[in-house]
C-alpha cells in the first residue's frame, strides 16, 4: 500500500495522549471513552512537562502516565527514540496530540505515519503555529474555528479530518474567542478519534474521506 492511501483500522485501539498543559481535550476524549462512544483505551498519557495539569488529572483517573525530560537527551532525536520505545512497548495504535507544545521530528512522524492526529484552534491552513486566536482577531477574519488533522512533518499541514466553525465577534478578546473555539474542539476531537477506530477514515493523497 502506498503512502498516499490509508484506511484507519476498525478495532479496539490503544491511544497515547501527548500533552503539555491543562488537558481539556484529553479529558473530552477520555470522557467519550468512558461513555462508550469511542472504541479504544488510553494506554498512556505522555508529557514533556512534569508539572502539566493534564498529567495530574490522568493520574487521578488512574491512567498510566509518563514524563520524559527533553533536557536529558542529546542529540534531540534520542528523545524521540526513547518515546518511540515506550509507545512500542505498549502497542500504541494512535497518538493524540492534545496541546503538546513540542514539534515532532520526522523520525516520530514517519514511525507512526497516519497514526498521529492533532487538534488546532484555527481553520487550517489559515493560521498555523502559535497564538492563532489572537492572530485571527488581528487579521479581522469573520470566522474561525478548530481543525483535527493527521500529523506530518510539515507542522499543522497534514490531511484534515474534521473542522468546526465559530464566528469571530467584534468585541472578541483572545480569551473569549479561545473559549468559543475550545467548546468546538471538545466535540470534534472525540468525534475524529471515534471515526478513526470505527475504521471510517480513508486518506487518498491529502484528502480524508469519512466512510
Ligand atoms: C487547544 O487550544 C488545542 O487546540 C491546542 O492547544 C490547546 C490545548 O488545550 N493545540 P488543552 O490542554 O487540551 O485544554
Amino acid at each position: 500500500m502506498s503512502e498516499q492511501y490509508y484506511r484507519s483500522p476498525k478495532k479496539k485501539g490503544k491511544i497515547a495522549v501527548f500533552l503539555s498543559g491543562r488537558g481539556s481535550n484529553f479529558l473530552a476524549i477520555h470522557d467519550a471513552i468512558l461513555a462508550g462512544t469511542i472504541h479504544a483505551d488510553i494506554a498512556l498519557v505522555f508529557s514533556n512537562k512534569k508539572e502539566a495539569r493534564g498529567l495530574q488529572i490522568a493520574e487521578e483517573r488512574n491512567l498510566e502516565t509518563l514524563h520524559l525530560n527533553p533536557k536529558n537527551y542529546t542529540p534531540r532525536e534520542d528523545y524521540e527514540r526513547a518515546i518511540i520505545k515506550e509507545l512500542k512497548k505498549r502497542d500504541i495504535d494512535l497518538i493524540c496530540l492534545a496541546g503538546y507544545m513540542k514539534i515532532l521530528s520526522p523520525l516520530l512522524c514517519e514511525e507512526f505515519l497516519n497514526k498521529i492526529i492533532n487538534i488546532h484552534p484555527a481553520l487550517l491552513p489559515s493560521f498555523p503555529g502559535l497564538h492563532v486566536q489572537q492572530a485571527a482577531i488581528d487579521w479581522g477574519v469573520r470566522l474561525s474555528g478548530a481543525t483535527v488533522h493527521f500529523v506530518t512533518p510539515s507542522v499543522d499541514m497534514g490531511p484534515i479530518i474534521l473542522q468546526a466553525v465559530v464566528p469571530v465577534l467584534q468585541d472578541d478578546t483572545e480569551d473569549t474567542l479561545s473559549e468559543r473555539i475550545l467548546k468546538e474542539e471538545h466535540k470534534i476531537y472525540p468525534e475524529a478519534v471515534k471515526l478513526y477506530f470505527d475504521g471510517k477514515l480513508e486518506i487518498k493523497e491529502r484528502r480524508v474521506s469519512i466512510l
